[in-house]
């Protein structure tokens, strides 16, 4: 293939040509949206830094469900924000907790809508840190038993999915143990099992009021230098169980889908982070981007990157842009 004999632009020529051709297509079936739920009762307080997006109560969080089933999101992923934090997360294993609560009134309300739960201690703890603290440090293993608790409270508040986040050894492992043993073995695990240490969390741990309280957590989560780490990572999640694999943050992250979604034959997510929906706004907003294109653009450069769902915060929008339009950005 060889200039003049061939002519790329021959297909680009029109709507009908580029529709034609086109490799990548995104529907609302590739969407996740997050949640972050509070206590209390009729509460939506607006995200500052995530245009769009608030720390609702559970009341508000069922309406949020109806809704986005109603604009044919299959699945949202819940935080949990609680009211009380302590050195070993307690509010996250109790029954009444709120991510148990807002579960099973989301299986009531809008049952026709997937419930996935992120299993982290963050959000839960005083100090802040993704895990349990023994002699200033994140001790792993004690953390494991903590997390595996926290997912099968979920599960039994009627779950329908689990997402460890922690980035701790073992974690999928010690979860799915867990979750086998209390009569749970047909819940999947979506393992978060590339998780940078990125600094694209930073609008998250505003509305999640986790940023930790000393240090980092490069102790845990990944040098954004490494790749053949991240297929290390994610080979061990495969062998511990894991129904999903995960890759996050995503735009920066790119070349990890594609080497995951290259080694690795299981279904692929990607994070479409925080940070990554903040910077779109916030540009949109001073007039410096067209904040739909580059919505659209940036989804779909993680599909063709070859996630197969995305976690986004931009998931209704994208829904609402997909109906008007009925279909992605092109042509
Ligand atoms: C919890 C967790 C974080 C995010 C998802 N789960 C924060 C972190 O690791 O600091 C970030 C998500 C986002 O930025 O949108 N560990």
């Amino acid at each position: 293939m060889q200039f003049p004999e061939y002519r790329p632009r021959r297909l680009r020529k029109n709507a009908n040509f580029r529709r034609m051709v086109c490799e990548t297509r995104l529907t609302v079936d590739n969407l996740i949206y997050p949640l972050f739920v509070v206590t209390g009762k009729k509460v939506k307080k607006p995200i500052p830094s995530m245009p769009g997006n608030f720390q609702m109560s559970v009341d508000n969080i069922v309406l949020e469900a109806q809704r986005l089933k109603e604009l044919g999101i299959p699945a949202v992923i819940l935080f949990g924000i609680p009211d009380k934090k302590d050195e070993v997360a307690s509010q996250a294993l109790i029954d009444k907790g709120v991510v148990q609560t807002a579960i099973r009134e989301i299986k009531a309300k809008a049952p026709d809508i997937l419930v996935i739960t992120d299993v982290c201690v963050c959000e839960y703890t005083s100090h802040g840190h993704c895990g349990i603290i023994e002699k200033g440090e994140v001790a792993n293993d004690v953390t494991l038993e903590a997390l595996s608790e926290m997912a099968v409270s979920h599960a039994k508040a009627g779950a329908d999915m689990v997402a460890p986040s922690a980035m701790m050894d073992g974690q999928v492992g010690a979860i799915r143990e867990g979750l086998d043993e209390a009569g749970f073995e047909t819940l999947p695990v979506m393992g978060y099992s590339a998780k940078y240490a990125s600094c694209f969390y930073g609008p998250f741990r505003e509305a999640a009021q986790s940023a930790p309280a000393f240090g980092d957590r490069r102790g845990y989560q990944m040098d954004p230098a490494n790749s053949d780490e991240a297929i290390r990572e994610i080979t061990l999640d495969v062998q511990e169980g894991a129904d999903i694999i995960m890759v996050k943050p995503a735009l920066p992250y790119l070349d990890v889908i594609r080497r995951a979604k290259e080694e690795f034959d299981l279904p692929l997510a990607a994070y479409n982070v925080s940070g990554e929906f903040a910077m779109i706004k916030a540009a949109a907003a001073m007039g410096w981007l067209d904040g739909e294109r580059a919505m659209m653009e940036s989804l779909t450069a993680i599909k063709r990157a070859g996630a197969d769902m995305i976690i986004t915060y931009f998931a209704p929008e994208a829904a609402e842009f997909l109906r008007r339009t009925g279909r992605g950005l092109n042509p």
